[in-house]
């Protein structure tokens, strides 16, 4: 088998990042011009995409995001009084509300993310005085990149810093994840907030749900690219759907009489589908979950190895998985995954994410990434009339503040 070996044994030289100066300068104008005085510090927080490991994070299973160069940008000042002003660079109108009055369900709109936040940090004990805040974003909202994710985690960063606190970043993510639950209604696992809070650049996060430990895992090749596809179709609409796989999953664990699907082991696989008082439903989702397990085991072993193609063929069975077994995928994101696939620059190619629409993820050879991109796109707007949007992305550096 052919092998392309990066330097993935070099560990990179981090360096030290900043934020899109265009992005910047956006949320600093509008920042200005509504609330007239400049923000006093900017939390700045990335998309995720996971390379593999998906609708296993809830199950105690292993996932492997990595921050993307796409973020969103939070400018913040304090306030003399209780007030909390939210706005964005991109839509009139500001959102209001009062710093005590935090109970769930009390709004419907994006600042709903924000006061699950703030009341996660409130009950930590951090104090967030009353504020100013307007946000810019360039995490497709809908993309299954964790724009929402990534507002609670350049909240809380915000949040701490204005109460002059600290908070380990693994504790504050859990805190992100639960505003998510509590106030957004969406009954996600810990990928998401933990991947924008604790990934560094040029690092794929390797993270162990379960025990909720980590290893920064190095993914500095010149040779392969991460390209992210986004089928343009908004993936929120189906919480529901997420809700009831993750039902599925626990009521399997259950009758299985386990903790979690993590606790069972591919050999066991077989018998553990034959045991009688398993749904179809469940049968399939339990198959899923092992055996996504067992695929995220073997491709961290292969990228160490800086063996892309055997990578990419387990990110490609991945895709499979979660079209036959789990069925969270779409056409449109079939037929990008189909697409990509077909290519030979590409080592493997699936969806990321949630799934019902949202992105895929291709690890295509960097030099053929632009006409893969294409390629692709063409394929896509040839039966669904429109070109999806794509974009090549580093390993970036997850959320931080920073002082203007
Ligand atoms: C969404 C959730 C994550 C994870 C993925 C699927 O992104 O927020 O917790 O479950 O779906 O892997």
């Amino acid at each position: 088998m052919r092998r392309d070996r990066p330097a993935l044994h070099a560990r990179p030289v981090p360096t030290e990042p900043s934020v899109p100066a265009e992005t910047q300068e956006r949320v600093t104008r509008q920042f200005e011009r509504l609330y007239r005085r400049p923000p006093a510090l900017l939390a700045v927080a990335p998309g995720r995409v996971n390379v593999i490991g998906e609708h296993v994070d809830y199950n105690g299973g292993w996932v492997l995001p990595a921050a993307i160069d796409r973020c969103l940008v939070l400018a913040v000042a304090p306030r003399p009084d209780d007030r909390v002003r939210l706005a964005t660079a991109d839509f009139e109108g500001v959102l209001e509300f009062d710093r005590t009055d935090l109970a769930p369900g009390r709004a419907r709109d994006w600042s709903r993310y924000v006061r699950g936040v703030m009341a996660g940090l409130a009950a930590a004990g951090h104090v967030v005085p009353g504020f100013d805040a307007c946000i810019a974003s360039t995490i497709p909202v809908g993309g299954g990149l964790s724009s929402s994710a990534a507002l609670e985690a350049a909240t809380g960063l915000a949040g701490l810093a204005l109460a002059g606190g600290e908070m380990d970043r693994f504790a504050l993510a859990k805190l992100c994840q639960r505003a998510e639950h509590d106030y957004a209604g969406v009954p996600c696992g810990i990928m998401d907030q933990a991947a924008v809070l604790c990934c560094e650049a040029a690092h794929l996060l390797l993270l162990d749900c379960e025990a909720e430990t980590f290893v920064q895992t190095p993914l500095a090749s010149a040779a392969w690219s991460l390209l992210i596809i986004n089928s343009g179709v908004a993936h929120e609409l189906a919480s529901g759907e997420y809700a009831r796989r993750r039902a599925a999953c626990e009521q399997a664990a259950q009758r299985l009489r386990l903790p979690s699907l993590r606790h069972l082991p591919e050999s066991g696989l077989d018998a553990a589908l034959a045991v009688p008082g398993l749904t179809e439903e469940m049968r399939r989702c339990v198959r899923h979950v092992v055996t996504e397990n067992a695929r995220t085991q073997r491709c961290v072993a292969a990228l160490a190895a800086g063996d892309f193609r055997a990578a990419g063929a387990l990110v490609n069975a991945s895709h499979a998985s979660l079209r036959d077994d789990y069925r969270v995928s779409c056409d449109e994101l079939d037929a990008i995954a189909a697409a990509a696939q077909a290519e030979p620059a590409v080592a493997g190619c699936r969806m990321t994410g949630g799934g019902f629409g949202g992105s895929c993820i291709a690890l295509v050879q960097a030099e053929h990434a632009a006409d893969v991109m294409r390629r692709v796109g063409d394929a896509f707007a040839a039966r669904f009339g429109r070109r999806p949007t794509a974009f090549v992305t580093p390993a970036a550096a997850g959320a931080r503040i920073v002082r203007p």
